[in-house]
């Protein structure tokens, strides 16, 4: 099947997306929020126009099938999320939801039967930015999704995430119950199509990748030290309580302690994405009683994870002790790291190779709703496009020639899929 011929409607589909989320900046399409259902909204008219189903799962994520699906047959699932961080690029989530989409339009439009037919989902909510938990959407799928989860408040409104969901058509009852709102035995293989968001198939001219595995991470999402706010020009350096260099101080130690386990040979990325004094109260000659963070860690390794956040809570003792302040923490986030099932990875490998697409296996730095499928025990693949100028910004990049070859790759990888060891034993 040449999925090539779809190019001009991949382009139609990012250019219109873009238009109606765009902020004046970036894109923004807030979880569970107006930006979100707007990409859903175009999606949902488009899939309808070409003959193809589309209906809302109990978590309100879509999810696109032909008309001749049937119910409960063993399907293969295409997905990505929805949504955006604030003033994000456009193809961070959206190139692999409209992979999955050109695929089922290709096969409806041929009208072809499939030895495993695909379905395709678009999640909502898989942004932290939002709600400070990642993959909303499909932790509700599988019943992951805890009551202290959905008290998580929206950054901006402050109104609880069960609030959001709700709006959005979600079965609260059934989100609360903790029920897995899908039939796990049928999906017999998850593959998700996304960009890269890092530098490494730039600098090394690989257009496509497929990925070996997923980091997790924990968080804070807002963490406090509390000092003593004081007039800047009377209190010497040996009586202060300054929150601000106490804040300093521990991220530093941090970057220390990232070096060294660096060195010897550990995967680990550390973050303190949100650094601030209250505006309100904070001026140049006042110390600064008060500092808000967030703090992220990733890791392949659940035990890395673990390591790292006793030595940072450790540190947060000792800086403590030392600087006279206090760390006061909100809730810890997990999100497991996960690994891509071998056999899958290796039907993509194969797919590029018999196009000759200079390809090579690399772990994702970021997070992906696929992570939830592979640890649910469902075989579970990555794909992913080279992009240009990282992600989680408004100057996100991608060449439409590279996104056609990855889309090119998931058809012929859904085709060779059925024959597989893992998917037939399953
Ligand atoms: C997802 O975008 C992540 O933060 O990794
Ligand atoms: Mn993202
Ligand atoms: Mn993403």
């Amino acid at each position: 099947m040449n999925l090539l011929q779809f190019r001009s409607l991949a382009e139609k589909i990012f250019a219109d997306v873009r238009e109606l989320t765009f902020d004046g900046v970036g894109v923004t399409r807030a979880s569970y929020g107006e930006g979100e259902a707007a990409a859903a909204d175009y999606l949902r008219q488009l899939a309808l126009s070409e003959g193809l189903e589309v209906y809302a799962d109990r978590a309100a994520n879509l999810i696109f099938r032909r008309p001749t699906s049937e119910p409960d047959a063993p399907v293969i699932w295409v997905g990505s999320h929805m949504d955006s961080v604030p003033q994000g690029g456009n193809y961070d989530g959206l190139a692999g939801v409209t992979a999955g989409l050109l695929c089922l339009i290709a096969r409806q439009r041929e009208g072809r039967t499939d030895a495993l037919p695909l379905e395709v989902v678009g999640f909502r909510g898989e942004e932290s930015a939002w709600f400070g938990k990642a993959y909303v959407g499909s932790s509700a799928l599988f019943g992951k999704l805890s009551d202290a989860d959905l008290a998580l408040p929206q950054r901006v409104s402050g109104a609880p995430l069960s609030e959001y969901m709700e709006k959005a058509g979600a079965d609260m009852d059934a989100v609360r119950a903790q029920e897995v709102l899908v039939n796990k035995d049928r999906i017999k293989a998850y593959l998700e199509v996304h960009i890269e968001q890092g530098p490494v198939m730039v600098a090394r001219s690989l257009p496509l990748a497929v990925v070996s595995g997923i980091r997790g991470n924990f968080r804070h999402n807002h963490v406090v030290c509390v000092g003593d706010a004081q007039h800047s020009g009377v209190v010497p350096r040996w009586l202060r309580h300054d929150s601000m260099f106490a804040v300093a101080d521990l991220i530093m130690r941090l970057d220390e302690h990232w070096r060294v386990l660096l060195e010897r040979g550990t995967d680990l990325v550390v973050t303190a994405g949100v650094v601030n004094t209250d505006p309100a109260e904070h001026s140049i000659s006042r110390i600064p009683g008060r500092v808000n963070f967030s703090i992220e860690a990733r890791s392949k390794s659940t035990d890395t994870l673990e390591a790292f956040y006793q030595l940072m809570r450790a540190e947060c003792t000792a800086i403590s002790r030392e600087r006279g302040v206090r760390f006061e923490f909100d809730r810890r986030v997990l999100s497991d790291p996960a690994t891509m099932d071998e056999d899958v990875c290796k039907v993509l490998s194969g797919a590029c190779a018999a196009q000759g697409i200079p390809f090579e296996v690399i772990p994702s730095g970021a997070g992906h709703d696929a992570s939830l499928f592979a640890n649910a025990g469902i075989p579970s693949g990555m794909l992913f496009v080279r992009n240009q100028n990282g992600s989680h910004n408004p100057r996100e990049a991608m060449e439409i020639e590279d996104f056609m070859l990855g889309v090119q790759v998931l058809s012929d990888s859904l085709d060779e899929l059925p024959q597989t060891k893992a998917l037939v034993a399953g």
